[in-house]
């Protein structure tokens, strides 16, 4: 009988350093796993590129984990999903791939009837993919998008309170301040400024990612394929980037470690 060796790690990857924010999740859902995670900041902001660029540059990275012989690839990037995720489950089909989608449904059941603003990369909001998720909610509730690709930027230079973000949120926010009852945060770049778009909004307003789901999905793949660690590991969990610069590693533990 063939046996699924339990021990490979897993691969996680986004455009830049935002995975790193569905990274935690998965740590603490799975603390036994081994995880590899690959940002590739040399190359973000993917949110900007055309559907054809950001396959290509998922792809080549999807190679370097089967290259590792890993056991799951979590797709930490809503943009990377949308535009790569069944083109690669088709090309790799060994592969147990999990990806990232903006997290509308626990927005649209938080409130009945409620606007939802849905705030990710321009690509993430024009591919298919979201025009069918968003079919799914329309007669729950108002769903407006904003597309905030220039808050990527922020994210990868490691400001999260500064005045300038400060003032770019608060210009793009201000349209829907009186009218929105849930945000939905539909890049993983954008979790690491949910406080400082909270204080701007105000706390009645419901502020949600995709994270926990992934994670969920994750758990159940690995359980359903019998390839969940022992209990008894500790888990682990290693840094790459696509820019040699080492202030990435740096900035990756840092936001790890938030
Ligand atoms: N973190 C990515 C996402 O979830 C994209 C950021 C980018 O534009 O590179 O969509």
């Amino acid at each position: 009988m063939k046996t699924v060796d339990i021990n490979r790690p897993i691969g996680v990857f986004d455009s830049g350093v935002g995975g790193i924010s569905v990274l935690k999740e998965l740590c603490r859902l799975l603390p036994h796993e081994d995880f590899l995670f690959y940002g590739d900041s040399f190359n973000a902001p993917y949110g900007i590129k055309t559907t054809e660029e950001v396959y290509q540059l998922s792809r080549n990275i999807v190679k370097k984990f089967v290259a590792r012989d890993v056991k799951a690839i979590v797709i930490a990037c809503n943009t990377a999903t949308s535009a790569a995720i069944s083109r690669l489950r088709a090309e790799f089909p060994a592969v147990i791939f999990v990806g990232l989608e903006p997290a509308v449904k626990p927005a649209v059941e938080h409130k009945q009837n409620s606007h939802v603003l849905v705030m990710a990369t321009k690509l993430t909001l024009q591919e298919r993919k979201f025009a069918d998720l968003v079919k799914n909610y329309s007669d729950q509730a108002q769903i407006s998008v904003l597309p905030a690709s220039e808050l990527v930027e922020f994210v990868e230079r490691g400001e999260l309170d500064s005045p300038q973000l400060n003032s770019y949120l608060k210009k793009i926010l201000k349209p829907y301040l009186n009218q929105t009852d849930a945000i939905v945060l539909g890049c993983t770049h954008f979790p690491f400024v949910r406080s400082t778009i909270q204080k701007i909004v105000g706390k009645n307003i419901y502020i949600v990612d995709g994270a926990l789901g992934a994670a969920k999905r994750l758990d159940a793949e690995l359980e359903r394929t019998g390839a969940k660690c022992s209990p008894e590991q500790p888990g682990s969990v290693k840094f790459y980037n696509s820019n040699p610069d080492p202030r990435e590693i740096k900035l990756s533990r840092k936001l790890f470690s938030l």
